[in-house]
């Protein structure tokens, strides 16, 4: 708990002068005054007494013998556990020479012998309370410090919770449309099948009635042949919509590091998002060599290439009925480059920093968490130790640049390869 009112009462005050009778005097203003007084004549006790009782306040004689004030201040102020300990000078003289050194070794005020009780207890009260007030903005600082730690971690909990939610409905938006997509080859394949199964079954029975002739068999399997075609194409479609979509879901549960056809892996998500925008008239082009074997997190690229192309659609096209995405992934100057771009409506200069801020953006209340970018970046940044800029292009939309150093995808049995490509 931080205290929040200041009390300066019974406060520990360490009085240092080399004549007795100013001693008494001072003892009794201060002890008037409820402060705990103790004593030193000379600086070396001065300096003992101080480390050892860490008092709240000093009132120090400049002129003493051997160790005059402002070196006994001076050594004071270079030890660690006192340094902080606000020292008043008290002095006979006005000289100025002696303020100003005093000043400079680190005293807090001056007191001018003969001393008068107010002044005396006037000064002491104010810097009393001065370094109250000092320890209570330390201790809220330390507590406003430990305070932000703690919310910190929660941010980031939160955000690893958020980023886990978004992939499983990034996953489950990739269920129900690859379903339905899935829906219409198993459904031709079956029909197909079907249809054989019924000819088979007259051509059977023309066959046991002995009522079979040549011509109705030849149709027979003609017909035959057309259905099987139609249930295998059907079938192959299936497959490969269910090879695709697997890789696709298991890279993105996947967070393991793996060597993989970075083309291939391009060209899942353009597969998967193909049941997305099939009834619209957006289309995604896909510019990669099929052949870029690379050595990294497929699930990252596909969380990213997602949140980007969904970006493209949902933003980018958010008013145009017919735009293209384009991905294109090329090898040059010893880095991966990736580029995403869309011929939509663009961002305003203005907010292309802001994009990737946690929580902007430009659909609040309506789909946007404005996490998407944020995400995006960090795993560019943390996970594969590229960059990534956005820029508006000069025939419309916008285009995000990917750039990941070839020494961050390379796993040391690849390097070879990659030098011969
Ligand atoms: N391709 C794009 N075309 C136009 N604006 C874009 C594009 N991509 C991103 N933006 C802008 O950047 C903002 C931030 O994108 P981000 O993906 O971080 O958040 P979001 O899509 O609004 O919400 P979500 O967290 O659901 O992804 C968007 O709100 C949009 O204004
Ligand atoms: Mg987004």
């Amino acid at each position: 708990m931080v205290r929040t009112s200041i009390s300066i009462e019974s406060s520990r005050i360490l009085v240092v002068d080399d004549t007795p009778a100013n001693l008494d005097l001072f003892s009794q203003i201060l002890e008037s005054e409820g402060y705990q007084v103790s004593f030193a004549t000379n600086g070396k006790d001065a300096l003992k007494l101080a480390s050892l009782d860490k008092p709240d306040l000093i009132l120090l004689d400049i002129m003493m013998p051997e160790i005059d004030g402002i070196e006994t201040c001076r050594q004071m102020k270079q030890l660690r556990d006192i340094r902080e300990v606000p020292v008043i000078f008290i002095t006979a003289k006005t000289d100025r020479k002696d303020v100003v050194d005093g000043f400079a070794v680190g005293a807090v005020d001056f007191i001018t012998k003969p001393v008068q009780h107010e002044e005396v207890c006037a000064r002491v009260r104010c810097h009393l309370q001065i370094q109250a007030l000092i320890k209570l903005r330390d201790e809220l600082i330390r507590m406003l410090c430990k305070h932000n730690e703690r919310i910190e971690a929660l941010v980031e909990e939160q955000n690893k919770k958020i980023l886990q939610t978004e992939k499983l409905a990034a996953i489950g938006e990739m269920v129900g449309e690859f379903t339905h997509e899935i829906n219409t080859p198993v459904g031709i394949a079956i029909t197909a099948l079907s249809y054989m199964a019924e000819q088979t079954e007259l051509i059977t029975k023309s066959f046991n009635d002995n009522t079979l002739n040549r011509e109705d068999f030849s149709t027979f399997l003609s017909a035959n042949k057309d259905s099987v075609d139609i249930a295998n194409n059907n079938l192959k479609r299936m497959l490969s919509l269910i090879q695709s979509f697997k890789r696709v879901t298991i890279n993105q549960c996947n967070d393991e590091r793996a060597l993989f056809n970075f083309g291939e892996c391009l060209s899942d998500i353009v597969m998967s998002m193909q049941p997305k925008i099939k009834h619209t008239k957006h289309k995604i082009v896909l510019d990669c060599d099929n052949e870029m074997l690379i050595f990294s997190y497929p699930g990252v690229f596909a969380q990213i290439f997602i949140n980007m192309i969904n970006n493209s659609l949902l933003h980018g096209f958010d008013d145009i009925e017919e735009g293209d995405i384009r991905l294109t992934a090329r090898f040059e100057d010893n880095a991966l480059i990736v580029l995403i771009s869309d011929d939509g409506k663009g961002i305003q200069d203005s907010l292309l920093d802001k994009i990737f801020d946690k929580f902007y953006t430009s659909k609040r209340g309506e789909e946007g968490s404005g996490l998407g970018l944020h995400i995006v970046k960090g795993l560019v940044k943390d996970t594969l130790g590229g960059s990534i800029v956005c820029r508006n292009v000069l025939q419309g939309g916008c285009e995000f640049k990917i750039d990941i150093p070839l020494d961050n995808l390379i796993e040391s049995h690849l390097e070879q390869k990659l030098e011969v490509r």
